[in-house]
């Protein structure tokens, strides 16, 4: 079944009806990602309309979240059905729980590199991180200045900024143009007052990994607390806490195809901690709040998967990786990678389309089934072009035409192909549209099937 929407901003909507069921009769509404020009409302300018496939899901955004995969639902299920105790009851009913929330952090122990007793199940990435950062200020009261990097993710970046309101100095430190970190730059930036370092170990929005065990080794010399934000790198790079010599890690089961609502921090034994949630004396302590049972069963489950596939991802999905981003740059003219092709995640590209809009790309891909990201936020009206491309030198105008596509061990060569299908097509109608269309673009150098205007009229304003 085909479906009539609106290719432009989601507020623009708002289409006659009458106006989409007579689009839906013409008989060229038949191809998805073809374009047709209608009226809003009768008096109304043209707008775009695309012909959207809502059966297709191809998706293409494995660093914003992934698909529980089924072993793990299977796994999780018993304790939502039958075994929903609390863990912390003196019946059996509840404290038989213990056991399946130990294998659960053995498991993730292993995935981490850790020991077990290292573990503290967290609710997400962001929680870890808010932890680990408020923890190291509150051991050391004296110590009121924290570095950190600018391409941070907002679950750091924002946690700084508010300790700022409150007095702390905060030192971002700059990326070059290929997103690395300079580790000379951490060690010109410690102070004698610099209570924590938390720099990410994978950036979510181009995959370019720090150096962290060299960073890691900086902060041990000058005696500083090192935090890793590593919630992209796990399934997809192996991951060693104790080889990295950092002191917290920070981990969301939800990008590693296990459910939202689980995550955990990585503290190293040694590493003087004091608890964000308060309350009961779950986690030994460190992590007040009644255990998230099927979650913890869920995150396990997921972390052995993740080991078991971990080579596969490495190497079945990098190849996927490469084959997109390699078809884009070669065929494509006017597109760029954005970062360092090495050290990188293996399931992520971020890319440049120079001429268009990210978000009007996205917004046919999505009438498509394609989901993809842009690093953009999109607040009041405004989009703020990605803090992190931004770091990188990228100009706003290049920044806000950037993709990032992220895959996973759920992507087939079909996903590829069936992008690569429609992206040069849907290139072209944008840059048609396009006032910035760069001077160097005539078209695109492969066939691509021309858009299907069937409506005569005006192009819209
Ligand atoms: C690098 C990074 N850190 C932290 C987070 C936040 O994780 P959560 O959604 O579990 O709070 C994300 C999520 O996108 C992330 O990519």
């Amino acid at each position: 079944m085909l479906h009539a929407s609106v290719s432009h901003h989601p507020r623009q909507c708002g289409f006659d009806s009458k106006e989409l069921d007579r689009l839906k009769t013409y008989p060229g509404m038949q191809t998805p990602g073809d374009v047709l020009l209608a009226r809003r409302k009768p008096g109304f300018i043209m707008s775009p309309v695309i012909v959207m496939n809502p059966m297709k899901l191809c998706y293409l955004d494995n660093n914003a979240t992934t698909r529980v995969a089924p072993e793990v639902v299977e796994a999780m299920l018993p304790f939502l059905r039958e075994d929903w105790g609390n863990p912390s009851s003196l019946y059996f009913f509840g404290n038989k729980l213990a056991k399946p929330i130990d294998e659960a952090r053995d498991r993730v122990a292993t995935l981490v590199g850790a020991d077990p007793k290292e573990v503290i199940f967290t609710s997400c990435g962001t929680e870890s991180n808010n932890s680990a950062i408020r923890s190291a200020l509150r051991i050391h009261p004296e110590k009121r200045h924290i570095i950190t990097s600018a391409v941070e993710h907002s679950a750091v970046l924002n946690v700084c900024q508010d300790l700022e309101k409150q007095g702390y100095r905060v030192t971002y430190l700059p990326v070059d143009n290929q997103g690395r970190l300079d580790p000379a730059e951490l060690q010109g930036a410690l102070q004698p007052d610099t209570a924590l370092v938390t720099l990410m170990l994978a950036n979510n929005e181009t995959g370019v990994l720090f150096p962290l065990a060299e960073l890691a080794s900086i902060c041990h010399h000058h005696s500083v607390l090192i935090h890793t934000d590593a919630v992209q790198v796990p399934g997809k790079l192996p991951l060693n806490a104790a080889q990295m010599g950092i002191d917290f890690l920070s981990l969301s089961a939800h990008k590693l195809h296990a459910p939202k609502g689980i995550g955990l921090l990585y503290a190293r034994r040694k590493a003087p901690f004091h608890p964000f949630l308060l309350g009961g004396h779950q986690e030994r302590g460190r992590r007040g709040g009644t255990e998230n049972v099927a979650g913890m069963v869920a995150f396990g489950c997921a972390a052995e998967l993740a080991l078991s596939r971990l080579s596969e991802e490495n190497s079945r999905v990098r190849a996927l990786r490469d084959r997109l981003e390699s078809t884009i740059l070669n065929t494509l003219p006017g597109t760029q990678l954005n970062g360092a092709t090495e050290p990188r995640l293996p399931n992520t590209t971020n890319i440049r389309f120079d001429g268009i809009e990210s978000e009007a790309l996205l917004l046919m891909f999505d009438q498509l089934g394609i989901c993809a990201s842009s690093g953009s936020a999109c607040t009041t009206g405004s989009l703020e072009p990605s803090h992190v491309l931004s770091a990188m030198g990228l100009t706003p105008a290049a920044a806000r035409s950037s993709i990032r596509f992220s895959l996973s061990i759920d992507n087939t060569e079909d996903d590829v192909d069936y992008v690569l299908q429609h992206l040069p097509g849907l290139v072209q109608k944008l840059r048609a549209f396009s006032p910035a269309r760069p001077p160097s673009e005539s078209r695109p150098r492969f066939e691509e099937k021309p858009a299907t205007i069937n409506l005569p009229a005006a192009h819209p304003r």
